[in-house]
């Protein structure tokens, strides 16, 4: 099993930093906390670390990395050009869980780029990932630390269930305080549009860019045919069914149970306001009705459904608020059948 190393002590901390940095200048992908979901992060300059990322969770290589950086300057020596919209969104939301997709520079590897011509960088608020970025000196590209198509990890216990023997090293930050992953935005000189929601949510983007995001009437910033690969519809699926449902009271739950076919022995209902009585299913779990304490709790409910062995989950559907927009987004495709 990997060797999960702590940092609730300053001492503990800056040990965890040294071991860190010391395994990814060596080229190992290291598992380390940042304040959206767990990363798996390695040297995004060098193109033989990147790839053993790609190994250790299985990903298909046209789906691009997010490099990490500490700072303006690290963003920028990143990227051939900085539309003066990246620099707006950038003093507005960094450090934060907000992705800057933009021209990329010379010095990043195809790799790590998936071969595009746009990388997407992101300065991460937790104080670890800073702390090691800053050790190394260099960036870090990191996707989330789970196999291709699995649930995104906001612990290092999920990390170690997930990817087990597939990575070395394990740093433990605590739960990840968003919880779901960053929002990706592309932005060029013409405009900006949302390649994947999160947290930081559209009217968020809007009030600082001055400008709507772009759509059909408007030409994208860049003209490539699938503009995000993690915009497949199906994604972060937990292996429990995932269904979405409104219920006024226990009888109706019941009665929308039965007509989807579903075992109340085996089946988990997430709620944050309609609260079923605790005999209508084999675990009744409460998530808080304010979207940041729900992203914050959402995957770590989905993770314990499965270790706990529920053969479906039933979330009670969120409101249509777009502060919510990030969390439907991920329900969404957890609930999209597979192709
Ligand atoms: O919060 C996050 O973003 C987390 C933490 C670890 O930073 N990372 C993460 O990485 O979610 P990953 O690899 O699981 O998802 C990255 C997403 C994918 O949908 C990918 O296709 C998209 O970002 N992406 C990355 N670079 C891109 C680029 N140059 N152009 C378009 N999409 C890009
Ligand atoms: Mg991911």
């Amino acid at each position: 099993m990997p060797e999960i190393l702590r940092t609730h002590t300053p001492a503990l901390f800056e040990a965890a930093v040294l071991r860190a940095a010391e395994a990814i200048r060596r080229g190992t992908p290291v598992a380390l906390p940042t304040e959206t979901v767990y990363g798996l992060a390695a040297n995004a300059l060098d193109p033989e670390a990147v790839r053993r990322i790609y190994v250790a969770k299985n990903r298909p290589s046209e789906n691009p990395l997010i490099v990490h950086v500490a700072g303006l300057p690290m963003a920028q020596a990143c990227s051939r050009e900085w539309p003066s919209l990246a620099g707006r969104l950038a003093g507005a939301f960094w450090p934060g869980p907000l992705t800057l997709v933009v021209p990329r520079a010379s010095e990043i590897p195809d790799l790590t780029t998936a071969g595009g011509d746009t990388v997407g960088l992101r300065w991460p608020s937790h104080p670890f990932i800073q702390a090691v970025i800053n050790a190394c000196g260099f960036p870090l590209a990191a996707p989330s630390a789970n196999p291709a198509n699995a649930i995104s990890p906001t612990t290092a216990r999920h990390v170690a269930e997930s990817l087990g023997d597939r990575v070395a090293l394990i740093v433990d930050g605590g739960a990840c305080q968003v919880g779901i992953e960053s929002t990706v935005v592309e932005v060029s000189d013409r405009g900006w549009r949302i390649l994947r929601p999160g947290m930081i949510h559209e009217e968020a983007l809007q009030d600082v860019t001055g400008q709507a995001a772009c759509r059909e009437t408007c030409p994208p910033p860049a003209n490539r045919p699938v503009a995000s690969p993690g915009l497949q519809p199906r994604h972060y699926a937990p292996r429990a069914r995932l269904i979405t449902l409104r219920w006024s009271d226990d009888a109706s739950l019941v009665g929308a149970m039965e007509a989807q076919g579903l075992d109340p022995a085996t089946t988990h209902v997430l709620a944050y306001h309609s609260v079923p009585s605790p005999h209508t299913a084999s675990r009744i779990c409460v998530i808080p009705d304010d979207p940041e304490a729900y992203a914050r709790a959402m995957y770590a409910e989905w993770h314990r459904s499965d270790t706990l062995g529920a053969r479906a989950i039933l979330l009670e559907a969120p409101p249509d608020h777009p502060a919510w927009s990030g969390i439907r987004d991920r329900i969404r495709r957890a609930t999209t059948p597979a192709a």
